[in-house]
């Protein structure tokens, strides 16, 4: 595994100007991956997010034997195994960070013949399975996991599942994915419903590869015993990577960004329905539709932010720029609160804790409820911060360095690559004055 450096250093100040591209999307990347693998025929994979959580996807599957050739910058050519075409592993699986993969391929290996074993790093073993595994239990798997419902995942090969209807207590794509992916192997349909619409890259790429969802009564059905067909898969910038440049370019004076072919999926642009609410000046140019998603270019203005409620139907759509958002509020005038946010405690760190607690080393007035957070902005102090391991905190906090009195030095910042690797080299030639290590 590749991991970054420990320490970051960003000197205060600076804006954010110029185009950039950020890395492929991390969900998509994982999903064409996925499919491809199970597909008959060749998948090409163009974009693709070559961080430590997909690359445990690819590795994972080239250890139950299918053939990926590694094309260079983004190119993944996927040569299918067929849905009952994949063998099993030598030994346990180790998906290391990343909890898409898990919850996904616990999926689909339900449905094999034979046994698999997944594990992950520290963060992912904590990590909640309950969620996927009960309701992959009422379709016929056999599944065990800790007592405490955390990886390791053993999953037991042989069962003949059966399509489920099944009402989702908490709006999760991962587990929603991970029950349609299962369901690919079920006798029958299988239906899924969930409070709120999370990510829909899932049922977009089930239509790509030739096998479509369809829509019945707000739950989202596809049909079992499926043939999927390999395809050419272009996966456009991550809204999640690039939602760090966004809220930089809005917060730093001066600045006048544009990113470049982000993914702009409905079910994906919660934070900047936000950070428009908030003022901030956003613009979509040149919109396009590529394989099944929709894309644009991103142009950010610096703007003067206003606190805000955040409303919780808005929470889904935005979750994993969350620690990125609270630096914006925390740069707003007055107060912002967010409710209805209580899976963010169950991500690859507490994000409330660990957001708060950074927040507060700032000189940030942040108080962390049970389901979200109340922030006051203010001035930025300089600081140390610890990011508890965890990609998208220490990226956050590296953000908040725009808008800091003095120099902000952020710990424990090795999983960047995860989902980033590229963050330090973008983040300084967009302006950021970042170093690697302690600082001068
Ligand atoms: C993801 C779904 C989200 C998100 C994660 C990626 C996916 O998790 O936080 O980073 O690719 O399906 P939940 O679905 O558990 O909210």
């Amino acid at each position: 595994m590749t991991l970054g450096p420990h320490l970051l250093s960003v000197e205060p100040g600076g804006k954010l100007a110029g185009r950039l591209r950020a890395p492929g999307d991390k969900s998509i990347s994982h999903r064409a991956l996925m499919l491809g693998a199970i597909a008959e025929g060749v998948t090409e994979i163009q974009g693709f997010l070559e961080g430590e959580d997909t690359l445990a996807t690819l590795q994972a599957f080239e250890s139950m034997g299918v053939r990926v050739e590694r094309l260079g910058a983004g190119g993944v050519r996927i040569h299918g195994a067929g849905l009952h075409g994949l063998r099993p592993a030598p030994g346990p699986i180790d998906l290391g960070n990343s909890g898409t993969s898990m919850r996904l391929m616990t999926g689909l290996l339900a449905g094999q013949s034979f046994d698999t074993e997944l594990t992950g790093d520290e963060s992912l073993s904590k990590r909640p399975m309950m969620r996927v595994i009960e309701p992959l239990r009422r379709m016929g798997a056999r599944i065990e996991c800790s007592v405490a419902g955390t990886p390791p995942v053993r999953i037991f090969g042989g069962p003949r599942l059966r399509g489920i209807d099944y009402d989702m207590p908490v709006a999760s794509a991962q587990v929603k994915s991970g029950i349609l992916l299962a369901a690919l192997y079920a006798r029958g349909r299988t239906c899924v419903r969930e409070p709120l619409a999370s990510r829909d890259h899932s049922e977009r790429m089930l239509g790509r590869f030739g096998w479509p969802i369809q829509r019945r009564d707000g739950a989202v059905c596809v049909r079992g015993e499926a043939r999927l067909a390999g395809v050419d898969v272009n996966v456009p910038a991550d809204l999640s990577s690039a939602a760090f440049f966004i809220v930089g370019a809005t917060i730093a004076h001066g600045s006048d960004l544009v990113l470049e072919e982000v993914g702009v999926n409905p079910t994906r642009i919660g934070m900047i329905e936000i950070l428009r609410r908030m003022g901030a000046s956003i613009e979509f140019v040149n919109p396009r539709e590529e394989g099944g998603e929709p894309v644009a270019d991103v142009c950010v203005r610096a703007s003067v932010l206003r606190g805000m409620r955040i409303p919780g139907d808005l929470v889904p759509a935005a979750i994993d720029e969350f620690p990125v958002l609270f630096i914006a509020a925390a740069c707003a005038r007055g107060e912002t609160l967010v409710k209805g946010a209580e899976e963010l405690r169950y991500k690859e760190s507490d994000r409330i804790s660990s957001m708060a607690e950074g927040l507060q080393a700032l000189g940030i007035e942040a108080r962390p409820t049970p389901d979200g957070m109340r922030i006051r902005g203010a001035a930025i102090q300089g600081g140390r911060v610890e990011s508890r391991g965890d990609h998208r905190v220490a990226m956050a906090f590296a953000i908040a360095g725009l808008r800091a009195e003095g120099c902000i030095v952020i710990a424990d910042c090795a999983m960047i690559t995860t989902s980033f690797p590229n963050f330090l080299t973008l983040a300084r030639e967009a302006g950021l004055r970042i170093t690697a290590g302690g600082g001068p």
